[in-house]
């Protein structure tokens, strides 16, 4: 029966009549199909202590789990410390999971002490929803000896996102942040800062905790000319170092955006294959272990047209095993510095002034799947679409924000950044991409007659300077 139907035949003033009339609720529970008892479950509303449960716990012997669970989901609001016995079988005893997740949250809500020796058995359970409900339901406890130390026995819990609620709800225990109290703040002489280095010496003279955000596309391996790693093993050993520095420089909850794709090296012969490395797939573990918390994966479309084609050989012999895709796609992979702390947390750090001011107003993009033409630049054969910065840094940072890209190229993020009202931090090792930089960013500050982001170019040695004098 449609839900149209069922909302003609089972209206407001049905309703109210079955919640006041017990055997007229019986017998119209014997008599409906599933699809009408879950629709006036889920009409019911709000049950006073009057109501009587009897029907509804009648129910908890319904083979349809959805109606023994939303029978559950109301017999708690009528919150009687007698049906906790009922709740405690359902928990128990119940064949599916999410009948037994919704008992022992009916549990937790009674907020009565008599529950908390069903709770504690429950957080032995074998199915970590369970345990986690339980635990909710302990937390209602704060002084209470017994479940305090059964709660500190599950910091060893094998579900890892059972033993992080214990960390931060027992031992209080979140990423402790050198800085939070100037979260929107940072070193004066990054600002708007190009270091002509390798980024590895400079990450040693930039202090824990100083960037907002950090977009990069990192080298390929062996794929283009500036590529020099002996192995993938190397690349990876490489990035990995980065990536842990990049870490330790961004402020607590703040985002690391990682576009990467696939490579193909050739093959060097017809006699043999050519090798397919799966980088995005090979570096988000390093990523995981070194303290990131894996937020979204963006999938970056360009046009078919832009794509090298694969398909000729195909295309002719149609035979299975041959068939190669066109790789149109690349992946902008979205991270968090790993915290207690909730994203509202980040947000609050800002006044009300700046958090307006920050609003990503008018059209935005609601999915996962960005489409978005490839740029191509004359001086460097890799380069972001100005545009994929610009959707980075207004979905990730506020207005005057710091971001930074260690492997700056001709300095895309920076110049978005410029228009975005954001500060910005470059390192970039050769010389020639530096330079290209130098005459893009004074044009580009001069035409917008931006003096206050007059970009900085320095070598490693006036970098060092600069970090001393403002740290002495
Ligand atoms: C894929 S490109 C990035 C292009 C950039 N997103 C843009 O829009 O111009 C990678 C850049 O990293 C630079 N690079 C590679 N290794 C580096 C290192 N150790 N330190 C600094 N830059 C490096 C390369 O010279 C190259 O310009």
């Amino acid at each position: 029966m449609n839900r149209s139907v069922l909302n003609k035949k089972i209206n407001k003033e049905n309703i109210h009549a079955l919640k006041r009339d017990r055997q007229h609720l019986t017998s119209f529970l014997h008599k409906q199909s599933d699809s009408a008892i879950i629709y006036l479950l889920e009409k019911l509303g709000r049950l006073e202590s009057e109501f009587s449960s009897e029907p509804l716990v009648d129910l908890l012997k319904h083979s349809n789990e959805t109606i023994r669970s939303l029978a559950i989901k109301n017999l708690a609001k009528v919150n009687a410390i007698s049906l906790l016995g009922v709740f405690a079988a359902s928990a128990k005893n119940d064949t599916s999971t999410e009948v037994r997740r919704e008992a022992v949250s009916a549990i937790g809500r009674l907020r009565n002490e008599k529950a908390i020796s069903i709770l504690i058995d429950l957080v032995s359970d074998q199915d970590p929803k369970v345990v986690m409900q339980a635990i909710r339901g302990l937390l209602v406890f704060p002084t209470n000896i017994e479940a305090k130390k059964e709660l500190v026995k599950l910091k060893n819990h094998p579900n890892e996102l059972i033993k992080e609620i214990i960390s931060k709800e027992v031992d209080n225990v979140s990423c402790v942040s050198v800085s939070s109290e100037h979260h929107d703040k940072f070193p004066l002489y990054l600002k708007n800062t190009i270091v002509h280095s390798d980024v590895m010496n400079v990450f040693k003279h930039i202090p824990d905790e100083a960037v907002h955000l950090t977009f990069t596309s990192p080298p390929y391996y062996n794929a283009r000319d500036y590529s020099i790693y002996q192995s993938y093993e190397e690349y990876l050993r490489f990035l990995e170092g980065v990536f842990l520095e990049v870490h330790r420089i961004t402020k607590e909850g703040r985002f690391f955006v990682l576009n990467t794709s696939p490579i193909i090296i050739p093959r060097i012969s017809r006699a043999h294959a050519s090798k397919r490395y799966a980088i995005p797939y090979d570096i988000h573990p390093y990523l995981i272990k070194m303290g990131w918390e894996f937020i979204d994966d963006i999938v970056w479309v360009k046009p078919e047209a832009s794509a090298k084609n694969r398909n000729a050989g195909f295309l002719q012999h149609r035979k299975p095993l041959g068939y190669k895709p066109n790789a149109i796609s690349e992946m902008v992979m979205v991270y968090r510095k790993k915290t207690g702390k909730l994203i509202d947390w980040n947000i609050r750090q800002y006044g009300s002034d700046k958090t307006k001011e920050s609003r990503v107003l008018g059209k935005y993009e609601t999915t996962n799947v960005w489409y978005i033409s490839p740029a191509f630049n004359r001086f460097h054969k890799a380069v972001f679409p100005i545009e994929l910065c610009e959707r980075v840094i207004k979905y990730y940072s506020f207005v005057n924000d710091l971001v930074f890209d260690p492997f700056a190229g001709i300095g895309t993020l920076g110049k978005a950044a410029i228009d975005l009202n954001r500060n910005y931090f470059l390192t970039e090792q050769e010389a020639q991409y530096v330079s290209h930089m130098k005459e893009d960013f004074s044009k580009r500050s001069s035409l917008l007659r931006l003096d206050r982001v007059s970009p900085r170019f320095v070598n490693l040695a006036d970098f060092v300077m600069l970090c001393r004098k403002e740290n002495p």
